[in-house]
């Protein structure tokens, strides 16, 4: 089976069919102002997928607790000078972690792809209560 972790050609709404294509086109809202926030980055692909998408790098954020790994994205795709998406270190299952408080309040969007298996039932409550705060006030989930 091909990996298709960098086939970057493919849209990001096609990651998300239900959510991205049939209620809300991902790139476009984001190029309209929202903050998208992906939790557990990882080397950033998709971060980049929905820059290269079109939606500017200032409304793109991504979190994830292993700086190595996102040092590793930069290296992959060469890009440290130039892509400006905002990369936070920090463990969303510390509750106290203020890198990741300095988000709260401020996202229109989250995504968390292949992040939740890798934790038991206890962690994986804790991991969605961290990520509500991160949501602006008077959102409505779709
Ligand atoms: C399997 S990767 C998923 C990468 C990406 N979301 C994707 O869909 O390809 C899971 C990522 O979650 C990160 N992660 C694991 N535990 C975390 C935690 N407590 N806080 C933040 N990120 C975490 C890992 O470092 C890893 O980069």
């Amino acid at each position: 089976m091909p990996i298709n972790l960098l086939a970057l050609s493919r849209p990001i709404s096609g990651i998300l069919p239900s959510l991205a294509s049939t209620v809300y086109n991902l790139p476009l809202g984001v190029k309209g102002g929202d903050i998208f926030l992906e939790v557990g980055c990882c080397f950033g692909q998709v971060l980049r997928q929905l820059a290269h998408d079109g939606a500017p790098a200032q409304n793109i954020v991504g979190v994830d607790v292993k700086k190595g790994f996102v040092d590793l994205g930069y290296e992959l795709f060469r890009d440290r000078e130039s892509f400006a998406a905002r990369i936070v270190i920090g463990d969303m299952l510390d509750t106290k972690d203020s890198a990741l408080s300095a988000l709260d309040g401020t996202v229109h969007l989250v995504h968390a792809a292949s992040l939740f298996h890798l934790f038991n039932w206890d962690d994986q409550l804790k991991l969605g209560e961290r990520i509500v705060p991160f949501f602006k006030r008077g959102l409505r989930m779709l």
